[in-house]
Formats: structure tokens, C-alpha cells, sequence
């Protein structure tokens, strides 16, 4: 505990020193959401954290995430140094779609509009007409329905499936998936529902199609977390990284949270849902990083211009 809270004491120092905030999101450690929310950062959903790291006034901003949370806090504020505590943190949406690969598949189909997930490299955002985040994706599609767009849809399927369903737009989608998410189990979620009959069930759509049917609320990490907050009931079943129970219960203490089953098993957290990367973020390396200024986002200009059209497009469209 001693180390734990000299380590705290250091980031805490080393934040003031360089005119640095954290940016960090919902599924990384309960130390680190705290620290945030301690020194004048921010926790958030990814769209949110975008948001708050292109209006901040810091000089530097540390992001506990994932990689393209750090690229896209870059492409917003080239002139802000961006680090993270460990660059290996990746996203498993961001590894299925290779751009040159994406690239070829875009080209089949010119007349469709490109529209992808914040979850990719900034070489793929280069590529997109419009980012979308699981906060704002049902919004833009249904504008691009209503324009009468096609749309190619990447990388998530399952996500695309949901806003194909929701939208009914005309959509071709890319084959990836959350590996986390993914591991949300029907027949398990079905029978835990069953025990708690008095529970609401909400779930982020990157889970199955069949995992989403038996949700009562569906939604980004932040509509999530407002749906314990704001609702009457008193028992929640999430589906979702159990990194964002920290919020959930900060902000509902008296509500009862149950993990949604994974993998087979259920109950037990040895079979709850976590991100390996976003588990990469720790006091440790987010300390190593600020102090030796480590773990540092580049992107190259012209790409950075390019794929910073898409996400400005979706900012300027979630104003
Ligand atoms: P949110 O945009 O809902 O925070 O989701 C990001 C993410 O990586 C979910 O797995
Ligand atoms: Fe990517 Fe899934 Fe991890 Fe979110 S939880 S960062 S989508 S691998």
C-alpha cells in the first residue's frame, strides 16, 4: 500500500510539473479512473475522451487506454505531447483491419459511403468518410439512411449488425470482433436472467446479435453507466469489461451489479470480461511514461490530416 500511494504521489507531481492530465477510459484499473478524477482529468467513453482531450489547455496528456484513443487525443491536438503507459496496448477491432487490406475491399464497392469505428488505426481512418463511436453510430447512420447511403461498415460485426438492424440501412460489413465482448454466452446470460428476474440486463453492442436480443438497454460505456444510475430497478446484469463497475458503483452505490456470464462460466470473476490491453495501463508504467516522457503518439502529417476529416465530421456532427 505504501509503494501503491508513493507511486500515486509521483504521477501527482509529475502531472503539475508538465502541465499533463490524464485521459483515461472506463474499463482501465479503479487506481487509475481515481487518479484522473483526482487531478483534473477525465474518465470516459471513447468519444468523450476525444472530446475532452481536444478542449483541454494541458501541454501533455497522458492516455490510459488503448492505442487509438492515444492517436485519436493526437490527430486533434498535433501540438500536445501524447503519451501512454505501454504502445502495445492495442484493440483487438484495430488488428483485424489491416488498411492496405481494408483499402482493397473499399475499393469494390465506390458508390458505398466508408464509415468506421473509432476502434482502428489512423491509417484506416485516412480511409473512411466518417469515425463513428458506439456513442453516436445509431445518429450518423440514420443521417446516411436518411441520405440515402450505402455504407461499408468496419471492422466490428457485431456492432454493424446492430445499427444494420436498428437502421435498416443498406450496409456491407467488415468481419472483425471484440474479443472481449464477444465471449458473452446466450444460453448462460438466459439463465442468470431467469435466477434474477427483477434485473435489468444491459449490454454494449459489441457482444452477439443473440447476446444484444436480451438486453433491456443497449448502448456505449457511458449510456451504460447512466442506465444504473438513472433507472428505478435496483439490480443490474452488465455485459460488458468489468473495469467500468468502478463507475457504476461510484455513482450508484446501493444498486446491486451482476457480471453477465462469459465464456461458459458464470458468476465467479475469473470468467468476467476484461480487456488484456486496456490492462496493460498500470501506476507503474503510467509513472515510467510521465517521468521519462516514454510511450509517445507520432502520426505522420499527411495522414494525420487525412483521417482527422472523418473524426471532425463525426465531432462536429455530435455538437
Ligand atoms: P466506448 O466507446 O463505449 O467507450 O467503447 C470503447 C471500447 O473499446 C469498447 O470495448
Ligand atoms: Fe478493443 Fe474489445 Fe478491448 Fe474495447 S474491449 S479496446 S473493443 S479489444
Amino acid at each position: 500500500a505504501a509503494e501503491k500511494q508513493a507511486l500515486k504521489d509521483k504521477i501527482k507531481r509529475l502531472l503539475q510539473e508538465k502541465n499533463a492530465q490524464l485521459v483515461a477510459h472506463y474499463y482501465v484499473d479503479d487506481d487509475l479512473q481515481a487518479l484522473a478524477e483526482e487531478t483534473g482529468g477525465k474518465v470516459a467513453d471513447s468519444l468523450e475522451m476525444a472530446n475532452f482531450g481536444a478542449q483541454s489547455e494541458a501541454d501533455m496528456l497522458v492516455v490510459c487506454g488503448v492505442r487509438f484513443m492515444g492517436e485519436t487525443a493526437k490527430m486533434l491536438s498535433p501540438e500536445k505531447t501524447i503519451l501512454m503507459p505501454d504502445l502495445n496496448a492495442t484493440c483487438s477491432l484495430d488488428e483485424s483491419c489491416p488498411p492496405k487490406e481494408f483499402a482493397e475491399f473499399c475499393a469494390q464497392y465506390p458508390d458505398h459511403k466508408v464509415v468506421v469505428y473509432a476502434n482502428t488505426s489512423v491509417e484506416v481512418k485516412a480511409l473512411a468518410d466518417w469515425v463513428v463511436t458506439s456513442g453516436n453510430a445509431l445518429e450518423i447512420v440514420t443521417h446516411l439512411k436518411e441520405q440515402g447511403e450505402k455504407i461499408i461498415w468496419a471492422p466490428d460485426r457485431h456492432l454493424g449488425h446492430w445499427i444494420q438492424k436498428e437502421t435498416g440501412v443498406d450496409m456491407i460489413r467488415w468481419q472483425g470482433h471484440c474479443i472481449v465482448h464477444d465471449e458473452f454466452q446466450m444460453y448462460e446470460l438466459q439463465s442468470l436472467k431467469e435466477k434474477h428476474p427483477d434485473a435489468k440486463v444491459i449490454v454494449h453492442p459489441e457482444s452477439p446479435a443473440e447476446v444484444v436480443d436480451l438486453a433491456d438497454v443497449v448502448g456505449s460505456t457511458r449510456v451504460m453507466i447512466d442506465a444504473v444510475q438513472t433507472l428505478p430497478d435496483q439490480k443490474f446484469i452488465v455485459a460488458t469489461d468489468y473495469g467500468i463497475f468502478y463507475k457504476m458503483q461510484q455513482l450508484a452505490p446501493e444498486k446491486e451489479l451482476i457480471v453477465a456470464p462469459t465464456g461458459g462460466k458464470s458468476g465467479h470473476c475469473i470468467s468476467c470480461a476484461h480487456c488484456p490491453w486496456m490492462a496493460m495501463n498500470g501506476l507503474h508504467n503510467l509513472a515510467a511514461c510521465l517521468e521519462n516522457e516514454t510511450g509517445e503518439i507520432l502520426i505522420e502529417e499527411p495522414i494525420r490530416q487525412k483521417a482527422l476529416q472523418s473524426v471532425e465530421r463525426m465531432l462536429e456532427f455530435s455538437r
